[in-house]
């Protein structure tokens, strides 16, 4: 692994907390996860390459900077990550999105994977993956281990919460990623929820208990 960076601006923490808490409902949980999801991407793009281009102003000739490339895939984590889409798509709406479905094993909480679709140029694109949790790590490494499959270009993971466990895991299989996250707290319990967490983040998002 390359690098975590640790994304402590004062609107993704403020934002952060609201999440954490219990008492937020599923509407507000939903568009503060997207708005992260914004103010995360923003942090994640600024090393992406710019090169000049000539324009006219109303006044003047001038060079302008845009980007230069390479195109982007965002790779969402089912089902987690989808909340995390839009708002990536927000600051980068040309990307391509492709899905994996992975689930943990309650027992043993290994991962399977049960869906698989990632964008069919994957190999000529940066790639974002996308999941709000980063727990044991077992999902993100099964996850960045297929995209590398398809595509040797560089890989970003974005998450909101990030467990000691699942960075080290990271660092142990996959060497050249680099894990932006809000915050690295303090460990996972013994049903693998981050602690103090903000509890499932895919039932929070959907509403599903
Ligand atoms: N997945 C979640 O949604 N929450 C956790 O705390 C850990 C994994």
């Amino acid at each position: 692994m390359k690098d975590v960076m640790v994304l402590n601006h004062p609107l993704i923490q403020h934002k952060l907390t609201l999440l954490r808490n219990k008492e937020t409902e599923v509407k507000d949980f939903r568009e503060i996860v997207e708005e992260l999801s914004i103010l995360m991407a923003y942090e994640a793009t600024r090393d992406i390459p710019l090169k000049d281009i000539l324009i006219e102003t109303p006044i003047a000739r001038t060079t302008g900077k845009i980007i230069a490339g390479p195109k982007i895939a965002i790779v969402a984590i089912l089902r987690a990550g989808l909340g995390m889409v839009d708002g990536i798509l927000r600051l980068l709406p040309s990307a391509e999105v492709g899905h994996i479905g992975i689930y943990r094993d309650p027992e043993t909480f290994k991962p399977f994977s049960y869906y698989a679709k990632l964008p069919q140029d994957i190999a000529k694109r940066d790639v974002i993956i996308a999941d709000p949790m980063l727990a044991t790590g077992g999902t993100a490494v099964a996850t960045i281990d297929y995209v590398r499959r398809f595509s040797r270009t560089n890989i970003k993971f974005i998450c909101l919460v990030a467990a000691p466990e699942g960075i080290k895991m990271i660092r142990k299989h996959c060497k050249d990623i680099t894990i932006y996250t809000a915050t690295i707290d303090e460990g996972l319990n013994e049903h693998a929820y981050i602690v103090p967490g903000l509890g499932d983040a895919g039932d929070r998002l959907f509403g599903t208990k």
